[in-house]
């Protein structure tokens, strides 16, 4: 009887995750929900309410979803991930752009990307501008907070390891980069978050994102990235990542060397 409440729970818990952030979790990932918010399942559980009431309470207190969506995204990132792409878009796009460069990094969590990006820019001589996006409000604060624990340092090259200060157990992103980088909430399934800064951005990188979406709520986190981008804006996915015809529309694929980019069509 309790492990048939707890599946409902978990399915209904499913499904505001679902309309909350467009992040799905098929059955095969349902263990893995179950890990996360077993804290509020068994909060809820022993409160003896019905699955019902505690859907409304869910819907009616954002202080409840807040928690959730913090609990449920995967923050995982590190700074200069990916780096023969990042060569790439520098030699290729970056370089190109007229100044200053505008950059979205969407699901930025704790902001390594959004500063590698900026790294990458002040060090090609560029001006720009890079703004952090996420829905996860805990890894938001620790993206502008810009510290990070000593062992991030392995993750920057050696050249670029001047845009960091060395603490005690701690690294620091130096001001000149901080300046360049700004973060804000925002949430890919809301176009109310992207028309603020529309055709704003000549390159939008959603890297390791759209991975946890479904078909529909992916198809809606292009359009606003679309709203986002400037005419001819390049959308940057991870290399493992591939818009396939479905998804592709108002979108060419341009290749530079192995890595694919999709331009906005004018
Ligand atoms: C795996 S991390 C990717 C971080 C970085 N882009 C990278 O590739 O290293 C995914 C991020 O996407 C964010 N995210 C998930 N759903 C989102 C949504 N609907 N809107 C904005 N960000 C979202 C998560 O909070 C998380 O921080």
């Amino acid at each position: 009887m309790i492990d048939i409440e707890k599946e409902k729970l978990l399915d209904t818990l499913r499904q505001i995750i679902y309309k909350l952030t467009g992040n799905y979790y098929p059955d095969e990932r349902l263990k893995m929900l179950e890990y996360k918010v077993s804290g509020i399942i068994k909060e809820m559980m022993t409160s003896g309410k019905k699955t019902e009431d505690i859907v409304d309470q869910i819907i009616r207190n954002e202080e409840t979803q807040r928690k959730l969506i913090n609990l449920i995204t995967v923050p995982e990132t590190r700074f200069f991930r990916e780096i023969e792409q990042l060569e790439i878009i520098k030699r290729y796009i970056f370089t190109k752009l007229r100044e200053p460069v505008t950059v979205a990094s969407i699901g930025c969590s704790t902001g390594e990307e959004a500063y590698t990006v900026a790294m990458i820019l002040k060090d090609a001589g560029l001006k720009g501008k890079v703004i952090g996006m996420d829905i996860n409000e805990i890894a938001l604060s620790k993206a502008k907070e810009g510290i990070y624990s000593t062992k991030a340092l392995s993750q920057i090259p050696v050249s670029y390891r001047k845009y960091v200060e060395e603490g005690e157990n701690h690294i620091k992103v130096v001001d000149e980069i901080k300046n360049m980088v700004e973060f804000t909430k925002a949430n890919l399934i809301k176009s109310e978050d992207f028309e603020r800064f529309a055709e704003y951005f000549q390159i939008v990188m959603c890297r390791n994102v759209l991975i946890y979406f479904d078909k529909q709520s992916k198809k809606k986190a292009l359009e606003n990235i679309k709203i986002s981008l400037k005419e001819e804006g390049f959308l940057v996915l991870s290399s493992t990542e591939m818009l396939t015809s479905e998804f592709k529309e108002g979108f060419d694929a341009v290749r530079f060397e192995k890595f694919m980019f999709y331009r906005k069509k004018t």
